[in-house]
């Protein structure tokens, strides 16, 4: 079995200049990353294995692996605690007949046993689906049917936007925190794990099995289920080590939620695979709160995300004071464009660069990343990480040269990306239109170094606070309100979040436009789909812009609200 803290990973670029860049890409093979796992030794692949299990059984099960506080909780549990509650968990799954490739999906606030059921999904080769907390009726019933999951862990307040008379396919209902209920189906957590064995071998997997689901927003549709197999471990441990510079006695604090990729791949894989303790967070952001988390777990690595840096820096030097945070050794941020003037408050606040780095839900990990040992330029996500291949494209799939603006695109394949959309292969292969190239739908150039620069989106996705959403999925729920005759929706940029969404809205036909009936609509949409899904402005318009076969052009929207220009109007309607 491979020694799991090696002091240099091949591809680690230990100086700042090009040479040292340009040899580690050379000398770079996934094999010699692939070599540290012990399925590479013995054929026997299972993620919660590797993250967990195998850390016991090289005897650092005693050290710390999950610091769990919120307001109400202070729990610490180390490697041999989460080998327990995982093990008992899957034991639970196993006597329901759950295991190998069927979706468990997990519907529950950030809590100790979101990670141990998480986990003992798992150990029995199901694919785990973890949704976020804020999501309405619509939202989750999308999803659950979408995917056909046959268990749910959930707790008793959220159940109740589970409409699971509606879903033929979820035959387990498991509620955290509540007695069981024999007569709607209900089990209970807490009783069922009590009773179930501490041992279990797991399902043994290979590269190829499932190992996640987390949906995504595209421009048109509804969200997309992206689905992950094992072999994305490769480069959860990887990125972990190079970019999140993960070390043994690193205190490690992911803040996203594992409702979204960042907080899986980033808050779960890549530090139990490097063997790390993770810091997990429960309840909503505040300045003074995050602050004080970095302090008392004395918190060396910390990932978050440039709305959060935004809102810390809006928070100003009151809420700084009296805290300590000279334990921060590395600070890192996803999600959306970090700006250079938040990078340049990090240099002063945290005393070192906030390191910027680009990867999708779609791409599994990291791709084009600044990491320890490289000059970071304000403003750039970073260059490609050794293994990695990245490159601008113009729509026929040529290679266009430095400062020219196009498709930003990554060599296939690599270890973490997708294995397919769940249920839609169409929409998998439009990913990979342009043989042996992904195109990631954002736009970017790359400089004479090889920096890569990010310019915006393609299509018309939308990116709130770091969070994506489909225009899609937000008009069709607006036209569902009776009121509503036509919804156009776009994002328009905004100081803090990145992007807001707005809405235009055409009314039906007996309604009068007022501030009553935008405020009605909005929690509307918040109340079936999500807060973040819900329009922060409605304009109210006679008529949309459409195409003359019916489509919203979200175009003319986009260039009524910036006032430029609208561009080609051809197919407009009149
Ligand atoms: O547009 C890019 C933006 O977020 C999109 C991916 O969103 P999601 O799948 O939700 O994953 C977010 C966390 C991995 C990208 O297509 N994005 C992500 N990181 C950056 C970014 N935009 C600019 N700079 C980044 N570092």
């Amino acid at each position: 079995m491979g020694q799991v803290h090696s002091e240099i990973l091949p591809g680690r670029v230990q100086n700042a200049n090009m040479t040292d860049y340009t040899r580690a890409v050379s000398e770079f093979r996934w094999e010699d990353v692939e070599k540290e796992f012990s399925w590479f030794h013995t054929g026997k692949v299972n993620m919660a294995h590797e993250a967990i299990d195998r850390h016991v059984a090289e005897g650092r099960g005693a050290a710390t692996a999950l610091i769990y506080s919120d307001s109400a909780r202070e729990e610490r549990y180390t490697f041999a605690d989460l080998q327990e509650r995982s093990n008992r968990f899957g034991n639970v799954l196993r006597k329901y007949g759950i295991g190998k490739g069927d979706r468990v999906f997990i519907f529950m606030p950030r809590s100790p046993e979101l990670y141990f059921s998480l986990l003992g999904v798992l150990k029995v080769g199901a694919v785990v689906g973890p949704l976020f907390e804020a999501f309405m009726e619509t939202a989750v019933k999308d999803r659950l049917e979408d995917s056909g999951a046959v268990a749910l862990v959930t707790t008793p307040e959220l159940l109740k936007r589970v409409r699971h008379e509606e879903l033929p396919e979820l035959q387990h209902i498991i509620v955290v925190g509540a007695q069981a209920d024999p007569e709607h189906g209900i089990l209970s957590y807490e009783e069922e794990t009590a009773t179930a064995a501490a041992e279990l071998e797991p399902e043994w997997l290979t590269l190829e099995d499932g190992l996640i689901m987390h949906y995504t927003s595209g421009s048109t549709g509804k969200p997309k289920g992206v689905y992950h197999v094992q072999r994305a471990m490769i480069q959860h441990y990887y990125t972990g080590k190079i970019v999140l510079d993960l070390r043994p006695d690193d205190v490690y604090w992911c803040t996203a939620d594992p409702g979204w990729v960042t907080g899986t791949s980033y808050g779960i894989f890549a530090p139990w695979l490097n063997g790390v303790a993770n810091v997990v967070r429960g309840g909503r952001f505040s300045p003074q709160d995050w602050y004080k988390t970095i302090e008392r777990f004395a918190v060396t690595v910390w990932y978050s995300a440039p709305t959060a840096f935004r809102m810390l820096m809006g928070a100003g030097l009151s809420s700084l004071q009296g805290i300590d945070l000279s334990s921060l050794r590395h600070v890192l941020s996803v999600g959306e464009p970090l700006n250079p003037e938040v990078v340049r408050w990090g240099d002063k606040i945290y005393n070192q660069r906030i390191h910027d780095t680009w990867w999708m839900t779609e791409t599994g990990a990291q791709l084009i990343c600044n990491y320890p040992g490289m000059d970071i330029k304000p403003g750039s996500m970073g260059r490609p990480l050794p293994g990695i291949e990245a490159a601008i494209l113009d729509d026929r799939g040529n290679v266009l040269p430095p400062y020219s603006m196009g498709n930003l695109a990554i060599r296939t394949p690599w270890p973490s990306m997708m294995g397919t959309i769940w249920n839609n292969k169409a929409k998998y292969d439009e990913y990979f239109r342009i043989p042996g190239w992904y195109i990631s739908g954002d736009s970017a150039y790359m400089d004479d170094e090889g920096y890569f620069w990010f310019q915006g989106r393609i299509d018309d996705v939308i990116n709130s606070s770091g969070e994506r959403i489909g225009p899609f999925e937000v008009e069709s729920k607006l036209i569902e309100h009776p009121a509503v005759a036509e919804a156009g929706v776009i994002g328009k940029p905004d100081v803090l979040r990145g992007e807001i969404i707005k809405a235009f809205i055409s009314l039906r036909e007996g309604y009068l436009p007022s501030i009553e009936l935008k405020d009605e609509i909005a929690a509307f949409v918040k109340a079936g789909l999500s807060a973040h899904a819900a329009p922060r402005e409605i304009e109210f318009k006679d008529k949309l812009p459409k195409t003359r076969s019916g489509k919203i052009m979200r175009r003319v929207l986009k260039a009524w609200e910036l006032h430029l220009p609208a561009g080609d109007l051809s197919t407009i309607e009149d």
